[in-house]
């Protein structure tokens, strides 16, 4: 696949197969995918690939958000539908009080989770960035690990092989394409 075929043919995937990626693919697509540019070479990027105990934890912890804005019954559905995903991985950022340079952390943080969607999608893993409420929370950075004055969420990213491959469009270039004399 040229890495324009990965680029389009990529997609959010919503459900995954029960078989597990293993860690050492991960580890590489994370070993490869730093390779982002990243202003002042910060190499701004936490990454935490979590187990049964963590993941259990988070669906704990995002059914008692959703059972009190939506009620048990939806949150007994999504529990259900978060306990079926096979491999979670969370990114952090450093924080940083110039506004600049935590933009910019941001941004590279970003070209990182690219990467690392498309290193995946050419090995036939699909990923779904996350940034559900419970994602923000100072419960989540416990259950990480992470010191939440020191680092914050860029996403959850699960992954797993597809179950299915849903489609997407995009507007046409000339929506968002102005040529400037
Ligand atoms: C920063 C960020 C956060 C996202 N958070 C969510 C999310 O919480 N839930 C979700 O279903 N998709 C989330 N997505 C995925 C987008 O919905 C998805 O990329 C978009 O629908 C386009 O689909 P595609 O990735 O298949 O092209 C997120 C994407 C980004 C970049």
């Amino acid at each position: 696949m040229s890495i324009a075929d990965i680029i389009l043919n990529r997609r959010t995937i919503h459900t995954f197969k029960k078989e597990k990626v293993p860690d050492t693919l991960i580890e590489e697509a994370l070993r490869t995918s730093r390779w982002a540019p990243n202003h002042y070479l910060t190499e701004p990027w936490r990454f935490y690939l979590l187990g049964d105990q963590a993941k259990s934890a988070i669906i704990e912890e995002n059914s008692a958000l959703i059972t009190c804005a939506k009620g048990e019954h939806v949150a007994a559905i999504k529990s259900r539908r978060w306990s079926a995903v096979p491999g979670w991985l969370v990114m952090t950022v450093l924080k940083s009080h110039d506004e600049k340079k935590q933009l910019e952390d941001y941004a590279a943080c970003c070209c990182v989770a690219q990467n690392f969607m498309l290193y995946l999608w050419e090995q036939g893993v699909g990923v779904k960035w996350t940034t559900g409420e419970v994602v923000s929370t100072i419960e989540f950075a416990q259950t990480v690990g992470f010191d939440s004055d020191a680092e914050r969420p860029v996403g959850l990213f699960w992954y797993g092989f597809p179950e299915q491959v849903g489609t997407q469009m995009r507007k046409p270039l000339e929506d968002s394409l102005q040529h400037v004399l």
